[in-house]
């Protein structure tokens, strides 16, 4: 059961009252980590790379063909249904990349946009990709983000907004701000629960929260009570990785190694794979909470 349709996975996740984690991957062992979780737990998974931190000129250049080809693979090699998402492009070139690439879910950063630039932006991104059969993931409103070297000022979604926003851009789902924030590496985040079940009453496209890391366990039931069906989550994995390399390497000496097996074997010995499978445990978690375990 390879790739599916969005429109498929949102639906079922709608239908049975769950939501489905998109783990972000930064290479194959966080790729591979993913999707040994998501077959563990027998769910459904959203795979993919994120866009909006890494070198732009590297994307550009080669990155995205890489990575296209990466989850393509990925995606026919699955036991579990599969969704492919390429993040927070920062350009519609980038979008139209991805979408002849294969990816089949796009979504553009437009959270710098003004609300009426929004909508004429994202709109050609959907025109575009909806031609390919491929999904749109648009945004309206904006998160802040932790760790203070970006902007961490919020724009909450407006409910009113976002209706008008839906009907007028065509997009398949719709990432929301209501307190939630990227990056968070300590902490939770306050979320805004009535904000979201009034944009639920104007709107019924899925929604998508970004941010997963740090939003708040107890908050997640009702997020999906009132229309998340897709987490986005990254940071968490990330640590899980860099803690798991740094506590394996810390008393190395390299002259005493095995390096053929520390560094690449994918055997037992290999710090990556060790790395790998603390993503794994980390991602199935968060699975089990989103509730998509046991729904492949
Ligand atoms: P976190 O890194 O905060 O989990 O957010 C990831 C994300 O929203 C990717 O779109």
């Amino acid at each position: 059961m390879p790739l599916i349709t969005f429109k498929e996975m949102m639906e079922d996740a709608g239908r049975k009252g769950y939501a489905v984690g998109y783990f972000e991957s930064w290479n194959l062992n966080s790729l591979e980590a993913v999707l040994e979780a998501a077959e563990e737990t027998n769910s459904p998974v959203i795979i993919g790379f994120g866009c909006s931190v890494v070198s732009q000129e590297w994307l550009d250049r080669r990155g995205l063909d890489y990575l296209a080809v990466l989850g393509r693979a990925a995606a026919r090699k699955s036991l579990v249904p599969v969704c492919y998402i390429l993040n927070e492009i920062q350009t519609l070139e980038q979008m139209e990349r991805g979408v002849r690439l294969g990816f089949n879910v796009v979504m553009m950063d437009t959270s710098g946009l003004e609300f009426k630039k929004n909508i004429s932006v994202t709109r050609r991104a959907v025109r575009t990709a909806h031609a390919y059969g491929t999904a749109v993931e648009g945004e309206l409103g904006k998160l802040p983000t932790a760790g203070g070297k970006e902007d961490s000022s919020a724009e909450l979604t407006d409910p009113g907004q976002a209706e008008e926003f839906v009907r007028r851009t065509g997009v398949d789902a719709l990432s929301v701000s209501i307190g939630n924030v990227h990056l968070l590496t300590e902490g939770k985040a306050q979320v805004d629960i009535e904000r979201l079940k009034k944009i639920h009453e104007a709107v019924k496209v899925p929604f998508v929260i970004h941010g997963g890391t740090g939003f708040p366990d107890e908050a997640i039931p009702d997020a999906i009570r009132f229309g998340v069906r897709k987490f986005n989550v990254g940071t968490v994995m990330k640590k899980a990785y860099i803690d798991e390399i740094i506590k394996r390497t810390s008393g190395m000496e390299i002259d005493k190694l095995d390096i053929q097996a520390v560094v690449g074997s994918r055997k037992d010995e290999d710090v990556f794979t060790k790395a790998k499978n603390r993503v794994k445990d980390v991602v199935k978690g968060l699975i089990k909470k989103y509730g998509s375990a046991g729904q492949a």
